[in-house]
């Protein structure tokens, strides 16, 4: 194997992996292009060679330095074919994709329809990927909310005022869930989990009259807007309420160290697993020891432990 390819999604920790993917392959003399802007890019030939030297000093960024991009492109099957050309014309014998379901779900497409030696490396915040404990960018999305919480709190403590913090998760409530649990959150509304609104406000009327005076609520984007669980509480229970969309800033920033080591594991695993001729495959930690998984598993949707981290927010609130 002489040259492989990398494209990528975005979030913390990837560039990481990109830096640990580069100089992983030149201890075996492999060439790695960087295809930007992701399928997209590979559709229209935007690919450089990444040196040694070029993924220096990326370690630390959030974001990807291949940039990214949805690809409506790439569901056709001329765009698919295209995207084969480009690797074929470019002498790429194999294609790490770093990236959530979608990206994974286009590695899938190019190693079972077009015989594409392609592994993917799981990077999503969102943490959703099936059979992967964990996506590279997923601890610092949550450690990014709860840093955002933490603030929140100082307020909601210091006013009594209840507040219903919005964060990501279209499908799938891994963030709200983790951030709820560590930043002592009362109450967490997910995708996944079906609410009462009314519950909840009979809740903090008789948490009120024995005397607790704040509260924090945190809603997955997937399930409701914080707007409107905030105007329903405040219209129910007469307490001022306020509501916090924390969006992007979730999924940019500095990788924590957690990611930063996974990113590293991963990519050069997966080098690994080009080179040793696999494809169709997956990179995850299994019990702390890595291992692969088929891509086929990776893209069906995950079934995320909900009911026991629900019941420890509930018992400690
Ligand atoms: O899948 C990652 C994610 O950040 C989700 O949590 C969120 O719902 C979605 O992407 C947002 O996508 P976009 O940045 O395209 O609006």
């Amino acid at each position: 194997m002489k040259r492989i390819g990398v494209l990528t999604r975005d979030c913390a920790g990837v560039n990481a992996a990109i830096r640990a993917l580069v100089r992983s392959a030149c201890v075996y003399g492999i060439e790695v292009y960087g295809i930007f802007r992701g399928y997209q890019g590979l559709i229209e030939g935007d690919l450089k060679p990444l040196t040694r030297r070029s993924v220096s000093g990326i370690i630390n960024l959030g974001g990807t330095i291949l940039k990214t991009a949805r690809s409506k492109q790439f569901q056709t099957l001329a765009g698919q074919r295209q995207a084969v050309k480009t690797l074929r014309d470019n002498k790429i014998e194999g294609l790490a994709v770093i990236g959530g379901n979608g990206s994974l779900t286009g590695a899938h497409q190019l190693a079972n329809k077009y015989s594409m030696p392609v592994i993917g490396i799981p990077a999503t915040i969102d943490n959703d990927v099936n059979g992967v404990e964990m996506s590279i960018g997923a601890d610092t999305a949550v450690n990014v909310a709860l840093d955002a919480l933490d603030k929140i709190r100082d307020t909601a403590t210091s006013l009594e005022r209840i507040f219903v913090v919005e964060v990501m998760g279209r499908d799938c409530g891994y963030i709200a869930l983790r951030v709820a649990l560590a930043g002592g959150c009362e109450e967490v509304l997910l995708p996944e989990k079906s609410f009462s609104i009314k519950t909840i406000c009979e809740e903090i009327v008789e948490g009120n009259i024995q005397g607790k005076v704040s509260w924090i609520i945190v809603v997955a984007e997937g399930k409701a807007k914080a707007a409107d669980i905030a105007k329903k509480i405040n219209t129910f229970t007469g307490l001022e309420t306020r509501e916090v969309v924390l969006g992007h800033i979730q999924r940019g920033g500095r990788p924590t160290a957690f990611d930063r080591i996974i990113a590293a594991r991963y990519a050069n695993y997966a080098l690994e697993a080009l080179k040793a001729g696999k494809s169709d495959k997956c990179v995850t930690l299994k019990e702390g020891k890595l291992t692969i998984i088929p891509l086929a598993k990776a893209i069906r949707p995950k079934d995320i432990e909900i009911n026991a981290y629900y019941k420890l927010i509930r018992i400690l609130t």
